[in-house]
């Protein structure tokens, strides 16, 4: 049985989750508009991600004792200069979630409630993709600087990517 103060910590998460899913299909939306299609790609894969982690934190409050409670979240920002500043946006945004994955850990360590830092295992592990991934795609947007044919090529390359649901998702 969590604690209540890890119950609220955890819902807080899944909105967490819930709004990185909203926010990257809105910058699905802006490359939509850009006809990037290989770009809204990436994005769209990274909002279906997005929602199997809420859910996971979902099936975990519920598994756990808990009561999953979905909240309502802000606007999100969805206003991007470039192509560039969509990807430093998604750095900042995975590297803010870091954070806040870290912190639950040190509750559940504090609480000595191994349950709930095993789940987080998952997490902590997973967010070092989570900021690489997009790090990458950053890392040659700078160098291209928003070269056209350069672009061109990013975007046939991340039409590639699929969805591979997380194998401890439910
Ligand atoms: Fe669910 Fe992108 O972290």
């Amino acid at each position: 049985m969590i604690s209540q103060k890890m119950q609220e910590a955890l819902n807080d998460q899944m909105k967490w989750e819930f709004y990185s899913e909203f926010l990257y299909l809105a910058m699905a939306g802006y490359f939509k508009a850009r006809s990037l299609d290989g770009f809204a790609n990436w994005m769209t894969i990274q909002t279906q991600e997005e929602h199997a982690h809420a859910m996971m934190f979902f099936a975990y409050i519920a598994d756990a004792g808990g009561r999953p409670d979905v909240r309502a979240f802000d606007q999100m920002e969805n206003e991007y200069d470039s192509v560039t500043d969509v990807f430093r946006k998604t750095v900042e945004h995975e590297k803010l979630v870091t954070m806040r994955i870290n912190d639950l850990m040190d509750l559940a360590v504090e609480e000595k409630d191994h349950a709930t830092a095993q789940f987080l295992a998952w997490f902590v592990k997973e967010q070092v993709e989570e900021v690489a991934s997009p790090q990458k795609i950053l890392d040659q947007l700078e160098l291209v600087k928003e070269d056209g044919n350069a672009l061109m090529m990013l975007d046939r390359e991340l039409s590639q990517r699929v969805f591979n649901p997380p194998s401890v998702a439910t």
